[in-house]
């Protein structure tokens, strides 16, 4: 029999003075591509506030910063009027629930092609060094167009398209904004050995590869504030051909340099799963960055209702993050707490276009 104590996750946490959480089940951010022509949609709404509960922190699909931050079909942006607009109804039905809800604000770099680029130009990055062919696991075969190394002085100019973009995210009513430094994107590609090879102020040493990745802070967290800005690292994955040689020290510096910015929410992912007697296991990695981090420490990846209960109970995170058993749970805190069945993902569904199959017709627990 379960306890009355209830379960950790069920818990609430203090975010930042102004917003607490009344559980600690987030909305990992979730690319769907159903923004058509780069706008939220009616059906944006949707699918976001149904997965609203009072007192819950929802973070959003990956959101285009500028008109170079393109690589994917119909993913949202937040650099025109008409996309901050868009994005204004989705978070007021999310507000109505009682819910935050944080835009995670995203360049793509590299990973782009000629076609998504503003006149047909090259990608961005850190390096001329391209992103290898990528097998999707529906079997097909997705490639990227040779990159433009970023000079020196058109740097500061990405930076503040990131900072535009947060201003905008709070101008649509957005709590906040989550900075993707993960998964491989721009930030990530200055991040990692493996994709920066610069020699200038910019790479070389870990301090340089970190400087454009905390640039992007300092010029986010001056615009709207400290409090309303959270970032997202993977220093274990090597998405994108992005990995790096010693991915523990480039997590404990960054963990600690954070805290001279006044971020409020590290949010990051585990390395890929380990199965261990026949069952999957998070590996649990994270903790010396958890412990090194003075705010909010968000784990992601693998975790499921036992797992996430556990981390949170051990002190190893204060929150957890659930994307594919969210995707397919808009009622994913009811569920956990009554211990429900939950439904199954479909994969086949996760960037096709359909406004509802696969995306907004997952099906809630009887009332
Ligand atoms: C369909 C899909 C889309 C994703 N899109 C994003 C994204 O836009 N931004 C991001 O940081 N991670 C993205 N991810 C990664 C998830 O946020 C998360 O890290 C991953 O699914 C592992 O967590 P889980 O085991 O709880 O699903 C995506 C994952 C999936 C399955």
């Amino acid at each position: 029999m379960e306890s009355k104590e209830p379960m950790p996750l069920l818990t609430p946490h203090k975010l930042s003075p102004s917003l607490s959480l009344s559980h600690r089940i987030i909305l990992a951010p979730l690319t769907r591509q159903r923004a058509y022509g780069n706008i939220p949609q009616k059906h944006h709404v949707t699918y976001y506030s149904q997965r609203a509960s009072a007192g819950g922190l929802l973070v959003t699909e990956a959101t285009g910063v500028s008109d170079t931050a393109q690589g994917y079909r119909d993913t949202p942006g937040i650099w025109t009027a008409e996309q901050v607009e868009a994005w204004r109804p989705v978070v007021d039905a999310v507000h109505a629930k009682g819910a935050a809800i944080f835009c995670q604000i995203w360049h793509v770099g590299r990973v782009s092609t000629f076609e998504f680029q503003p006149g047909g130009k090259a990608p961005v990055s850190s390096t001329t060094k391209g992103v290898g062919p990528q097998f999707t696991f529906d079997g097909r075969v997705e490639e990227f167009s040779p990159p433009r190394k970023l000079e020196v002085e058109e740097i500061p100019g990405i930076v503040d398209d990131f900072r535009k973009a947060a201003r905008n995210a709070i101008d649509a009513g957005f709590d906040g904004v989550e900075l993707h430094g993960a998964n491989g994107y721009i930030i990530e590609q200055f991040l990692k050995d493996s994709s920066n090879d610069r020699d200038d102020e910019y790479g070389g040493s870990l301090e340089k590869r970190c400087r454009f990745a905390l640039e992007v802070v300092d010029a986010v967290v001056k615009e709207i504030g400290g409090d309303r800005v959270g970032i997202r690292l993977s220093p274990f994955t090597d998405y994108m051909d992005c990995h790096d040689s010693d991915p523990h020290a480039l997590a404990l510096y960054m963990s600690t340099k954070l805290n001279d910015h006044g971020v409020v929410y590290l949010h990051m992912i585990e390395p890929r799963m380990a199965i261990v007697e026949g069952r999957r296991v998070v590996p649990k990695r994270l903790l010396p960055y958890k412990e090194a981090f003075k705010g909010t420490f968000i784990a992601n990846g693998g975790y499921d209702r036992e797992e996430g209960n556990k981390a949170v109970e051990e002190g190893y995170t204060d929150l957890v993050s659930f994307g594919r058993l969210f995707l397919a749970n808009p009622d994913l805190p009811k569920r956990f707490e009554i211990g429900a069945e939950m439904n199954n993902y479909d994969r086949m569904t996760f960037y096709t276009s359909d406004p509802v199959v696969g995306y907004t017709d997952y099906p809630f627990l009887l009332e």
